[in-house]
């Protein structure tokens, strides 16, 4: 695995691959690899002819400058697992090759960062994505490029975003892998202490509970909320939102008649986590009956 620090080593690396026509691949990280990031690179390794991981922690969508400090860094370790999992290349530029002095545009996708998350933490966090995941895009032009389900939203956004501005490149969305507990993993699991370890628990508690509900039938968001809530309560964290929305436009969802997502934020001591789940509505006897009626006629 080679490591590269500038775009124009990275273009001149991927040059001879796309001439021949062979598939590309990004996975964008922010390091503190984990094995949710390793899912996604091996996915890419079993899709594609060159795997591109790319390792910059973004200072522009670090709303609060003390998640910023203390974001957890280690790129010895992230070299050996990127290597370990299958990627060709880790492009780890500097913060100046980035945003070199002149720096000056931004992506602002507009309706779909302002609810949950954008909410939350302003505007600035999904610009600072857009931003970064356009220009990832436009350094490595990757044909394929690979995301966490864990940041639902942030799916959505950079989805749009691509859509937006034509960019002729694939979007994959790959399942949230989670501790055998089910807390979602995270690159900031690492910062929190015992006892917060055993809070944040609560989270993908919460989730499981409105899932269970949900499975024996219940479908109004009121009572799917409030069942999660419950065991957020307990908890002892901090809840930032419990939200039931449209997959797609994340607009609230009062009636679960279809898929919905249901997100997570919560503070837990000084970490802030995230996560999410897709509620489906309990298949009822009468439409059972009525779907074998359709499949028979
Ligand atoms: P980071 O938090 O490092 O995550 C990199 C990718 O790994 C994202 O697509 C994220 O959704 C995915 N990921 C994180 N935890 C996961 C889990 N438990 N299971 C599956 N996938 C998981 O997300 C970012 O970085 C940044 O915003 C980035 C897109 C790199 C732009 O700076």
């Amino acid at each position: 695995m080679r490591v590269l620090r500038t775009v124009a080593a990275l273009r001149k690396e991927l040059a001879p691959a796309r001439r021949r026509g062979l598939r590309v691949a990004l996975v964008p990280t922010m390091g503190a690899l984990h094995d949710g990031h390793l899912s996604l690179i091996s996915q890419a390794r079993e899709d594609c002819d060159v795997v591109v991981v790319s390792l910059f922690v973004n200072p522009a969508q670090f709303n609060e400058r003390s998640d910023l400090e203390r974001y957890p860094r280690d790129e010895s370790r992230d070299r050996e697992l990127a290597a370990a999992s299958g990627a060709d290349v880790l492009f780890a530029p500097s913060a100046e090759e980035v945003y070199p002095a002149g720096f000056a545009t931004s992506v602002d996708v507009l309706g779909v960062s302002e609810r949950l998350e954008g909410e939350s933490r302003g505007a600035e966090h999904f610009r600072g994505v857009a931003t970064i995941v356009a220009k990832l895009l436009g350094m490595a032009l990757p044909d394929v490029a690979y995301f966490g389900q864990k940041d639902a939203q942030q799916v959505v956004v950079i989805r749009r975003l691509v859509a937006d501005l034509n960019l002729p490149v694939a979007i994959e969305a790959l399942p949230t892998v989670r501790e055998p507990d089910g807390l979602a993993m995270s690159s900031r699991n690492a910062l929190l202490s015992e006892v917060e370890r055993e809070r944040a628990r609560s989270l993908s508690a919460a989730l499981e509970a409105a899932t269970r509900l949900a499975a024996a039938g219940e479908r109004s968001a009121d009572a799917l909320l409030a069942s999660g809530r419950e065991v957020l309560e307990g908890a002892g964290v901090e809840l930032d939102y419990l939200a039931l929305v449209d997959p797609d436009t994340l607009e609230p969802v009062e009636l679960l008649e279809r898929p919905a997502l249901l997100a997570v934020a919560a503070r837990v001591g000084q970490v802030r986590l995230i996560d999410n789940a897709i509620l489906a509505p309990a298949v009822s006897q009468t439409s059972k009956g009525k779907a074998i009626q359709t499949c028979s006629a």
